[in-house]
């Protein structure tokens, strides 16, 4: 497998001290830690061994530090600490290389994942219905979760299950009866409108609502005439929903959904019906699951015989297991249906599926406060089009102001808006509810999507000055704080990379991304302050390159991190 810089000296470091210990380097080197950026890179603490040793933490540690000899790293007790930092050289050029020797792959790691397979179930809208925030949210969050695995050499098989089968369908169908315009049959925006009108009826109307789910009985039992019309419907949502993911830059591998397991239900309740907490009640089907005493039962078949989204996400578990043999099965959902994937991994686990505990809910919170020109119904789509104005109003202004260069504005304002709405998602914590605003989201300052991407530019700006990223550099050169402070940050992205995957969390690697950003951003002011302190500095030529070697690999890192959220990387702006 291949290591990360950072890796590397910390296996180093642990093994100095295991060896000094006498004990194994694997028992250490969990308890390496980051230093305080004051007294180094690495640390370890001596509490532990004060016991076992009958000797304070300070002795201890002093002890140690006098004893160890580590290339590359310089060895110091504080306190009870034992820390380590990282000696300029060569540490440097090995971050530096690193980064720019991976380009666009940088913070990946081919090998890691190597022949392993993760499923991810994400955006997974509803066919003719309006798309809520949930959708928005796991559209960013499961696009990038695939661009991270894949980064990490997995087989990723993104599958976008479309909610395409229940009543709702009825209610499309026998809104369009009524309010439906048939030429229109092949706009979204009017299947929609007709469901949210049909939907409001039915709520008053139980007549109206009893035809409905006739329809749906009907679609079930394989009626051709009720099928067709679904199919229709289905396509129109389809080929509308393609056109934000092309816009996003999302290619999923599957787009199937619910329907896919019309008729193939029949197996799985028959696998589990002999289960014990299987049983009828009112002539419908359900789970009572003996251990999850506080919770409803599972229904797994109405008394109506019609079939259940319980159902069709156990019979989907099968399949997907049975086509992928997957590691992981993410399942990229709102929070709110916690109790939904808890009961069906537990009815997979009862049924005797010994991979059910390989799936995963990523659950994640709401947005407060998302409406857009067009009203409270968050559409997508709309939410792209209003940050793709807003971020036009902003490329005019700047343009007009001569700080900004472009040829292609429109282009430019797609790309800043769809940056703006990702990123505005992917810092918040995933599990935390988060209140939108627009004007914070679309700034160009602040922890902002359009920042970053101005830091990527800024950036590639400077390389462009200085004539190019040199080939050769002298890296100990870069002695200035706030040089050494840059390539720590830009060291971070692969270990971060990493845990954002074993935590399914996205927002680590924004979050590095505004560290890098502001490391960048305190180096400009230096060099603001001071001409000699500059980037692109005159009458250097060694220290220049070595500069712009720096200021390379901080471009790298910008332009991997953003590609990895999902967020476009315009050389201009
Ligand atoms: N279509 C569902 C909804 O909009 C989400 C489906 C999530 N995936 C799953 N396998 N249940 O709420």
């Amino acid at each position: 497998m291949s290591t990360s810089v950072y890796s590397r000296y910390r296996a180093a470091f642990a093994e100095g001290l295991a060896s000094a210990l006498g004990v194994q380097a694997a028992d250490i080197e969990a308890q390496v830690k980051p230093a305080e950026a004051a007294h180094g890179d690495l640390s370890f603490a001596t509490f532990p061994l004060a016991k076992a040793q009958k000797k304070a933490p300070p002795v201890i540690a002093k002890e140690l530090a006098e004893k160890l000899s580590v290339p590359g790293l310089e060895i110091k007790a504080v306190g009870p600490y034992v820390n380590a930092r990282f000696n300029a050289v060569p540490f440097t050029s090995e971050v530096l290389d690193a980064a720019r020797k991976a380009g666009a792959t940088y913070g990946g790691d081919a090998d890691a994942g190597r022949g392993k397979t993760v499923v991810i179930d994400y955006s997974s809208p509803n066919i003719a219905k309006p798309i809520g925030f949930h959708h928005i949210r796991t559209t960013f969050l499961g696009h990038c979760i695939a661009n991270i695995y894949r980064a990490l050499g997995w087989r990723v098989e993104g599958i976008n299950y479309l909610g395409d089968w229940g009543k709702q369908f009825g209610l499309v169908a026998v809104g369009f009866q009524e309010y439906g315009d048939p030429a229109r049959i092949d706009d979204m925006g009017h299947l929609v409108e007709v469901y949210v009108r049909a939907n409001k009826r039915a709520e008053t109307e139980p007549a109206f609502d009893e035809k409905a789910r006739d329809f749906f009985r009907r679609m079930e039992a394989g009626d051709a005439e009720a099928l067709k019309l679904w199919n229709q419907f289905r396509e129109t949502s389809i080929r509308g929903f393609k056109q934000i993911y092309a816009r996003m830059g999302i290619e999923f591998e599957h787009i199937e959904g619910e329907s896919r397991y019309q008729g193939k239900m029949d197996a799985v309740i028959e696998q589990i019906a002999k289960k014990p907490g299987v049983k009828e009640s009112q002539g419908a089907l359900i789970v009572d699951l003996p251990y999850a005493e506080n919770e409803p039962p599972i229904l797994l078949k109405k008394n109506d015989g019609s079939t259940l989204y319980a159902t069709r996400d156990l019979a989907a578990a099968e399949d997907r297991h049975t086509r992928f043999q997957f590691e992981k099965s993410l399942y990229v959902v709102a929070q709110d249906q916690a109790l939904h994937f808890r009961q069906v991994f537990r009815t997979l686990k009862e049924m005797g599926q010994p991979w059910a505990d390989k799936c995963v809910h990523v659950a994640f919170g709401r947005i407060h406060g998302m409406s857009t020109r067009k009203g409270q119904v968050v559409q997508l789509n709309d939410v792209l089009d209003e940050a793709k104005e807003r971020a036009a109003a902003k490329v005019k202004e700047n343009q007009e102001a001569g700080r900004l260069q472009t040829d292609d504005p429109d282009k430019l304002a797609e790309q800043i808006g769809l940056g703006a709405i990702a990123f505005g998602d992917l810092k918040h914590k995933r599990a935390t509810d988060y209140t939108f605003d627009w004007d914070e989201v679309v700034s160009f300052e602040g922890h902002t999507g359009p920042y970053l991407q101005y830091a990527h530019a800024r950036v590639v700006n400077v390389l462009r000055k200085g004539g190019g990223a040199p080939a050769t550099y002298d890296a100990s050169l870069l002695t200035l704080p706030e040089e050494q402070a840059l390539v720590r940050e830009i060291m971070r992205l692969p270990e971060v990379v990493r845990d954002a995957a074993e935590q399914y969390e996205p927002s680590l690697v924004a979050r590095l991304l505004l560290d890098v950003a502001a490391a960048l951003s305190r180096y400009y002011t230096l060099g603001n302050q001071e001409r000699d302190k500059r980037i692109n500095v005159e009458g250097n030529d060694a220290l220049r390159s070595a500069r712009l070697a720096l200021a390379d690999a901080a471009r790298v890192t910008l332009a991997s991190g953003l590609t990895l959220l999902g967020i476009p990387t315009p050389e201009n702006m």
